[in-house]
């Protein structure tokens, strides 16, 4: 059954903006953050402590966190952090929450980490150790959970091994990352039902859609249907990876807050105030947010 409320966990500072080619200046991601937290989103991913020889974009995570001051910290505000590098440069600025990101697929984990997905579960397990004895809270995406642009359809057992092996970890919550948007409902029922059977439930999943093939809203409401509470979003639709070929825009928050208002379910965002959002955003970034409730709303 649907639940009475959702919790939004946005990534429109760092999946949003880490496809950007052009850098944003960290004036202006500090106000989308504040902007996105005024609006009731409760749960901002940041940015990332990558290296920013991958991600140039996010290359001033140190300069967004000071300039953040206390509204960039604590349980909900969440960094990306592959290594032990990144957990030293997060943990200094005084980040309550990281994110680790790992692969369903040996491809994509060579492209986005330089690694095979073994040596990849190596490198984060000191991370997850080092975060947990630091009380952080850990969430652990997995990313090409349905389709993957080199390796094509991922079967869901190899999904969740590769789900296992982090959560193993001990990561509070695993995020599916449908990165290239290739998924459709009943891959998703797959999936879920199978990691339900080996002890990873619904409550502690939360699922990231991509939009390319505009599956998202219907995946999103399957995965509620089947428990999930989490839903990842973009503010505007912006979005994608900058290793993935195929990727973009993640679900757009304000395509998501109006179907869930729509049928009564709770997430204390303002849509106007949302909209309002994507509209400055798009004129710092010189073009219109992809999602269509933004551009029904904004009369654009
Ligand atoms: P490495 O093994 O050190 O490899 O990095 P490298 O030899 O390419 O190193 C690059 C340089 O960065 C070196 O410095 C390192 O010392 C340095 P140089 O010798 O050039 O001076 N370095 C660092 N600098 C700062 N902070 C660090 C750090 N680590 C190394 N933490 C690494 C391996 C994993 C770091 C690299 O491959 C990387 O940064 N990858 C990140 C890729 C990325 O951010 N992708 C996008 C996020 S994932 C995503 O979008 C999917 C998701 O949304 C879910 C979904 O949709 O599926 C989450
Ligand atoms: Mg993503």
């Amino acid at each position: 059954d649907l639940p009475d409320a959702v919790t939004i966990y946005e990534v429109g500072p760092r999946d949003g903006l880490q496809n950007e080619s052009t850098v944003v200046p960290t004036a202006v991601k500090a106000d989308f953050v504040r902007r996105l937290v005024a609006a009731g989103l409760g749960t901002v991913e940041t940015t990332s402590f990558v290296s920013p020889r991958w991600v140039p974009q996010l290359a001033d995570a140190e300069d967004l966190l000071t300039e953040l001051g206390d509204e960039g910290l604590g349980h909900r505000r969440p960094v990306l952090v592959p290594n032990e590098r990144g957990l030293d440069r997060a943990m200094e600025h005084g980040v309550g929450a990281i994110a680790i990101f790992g692969s369903a697929t040996e491809t994509f984990a060579q492209r986005n980490l330089g690694r095979s997905l073994a040596e990849s579960v190596q490198m984060f397990a000191p991370v997850v150790r080092r975060a947990l004895d630091s009380d952080l809270w850990v969430r652990a995406y997995v990313s090409m959970c349905f389709g993957d642009p080199w390796e094509g359809p991922v079967p869901v057992t190899q999904v969740a091994d590769a789900c296992e092996s982090l959560m193993e970890l001990g990561a509070h919550q695993l995020s599916l990352g449908d990165t290239i948007g290739t998924g459709t409902t009943g891959h998703v029922e797959a999936l879920l039902l199978e990691l339900e059977r080996r002890g990873i439930g619904a409550d502690v999943i939360g699922v990231h859609f991509h939009d390319t093939y505009g599956q998202a809203l219907a995946n999103t409401l399957t995965a509620l249907r089947a428990g999930v509470r989490v839903v990842d979003a973009s503010t505007g639709g912006l979005g994608g990876c900058p290793y993935a070929r195929s990727a973009t825009g993640n679900l757009a928050t304000e395509d998501l807050v109006w179907a869930l208002d729509g049928l009564g379910i709770r997430t204390g965002v303002d849509l106007g105030a949302l909209v309002e959002t994507s509209v400055w955003m798009a004129k710092q970034l010189g073009r219109p947010a992809p999602s269509r409730v933004v551009k029904a709303l904004s009369g654009g």
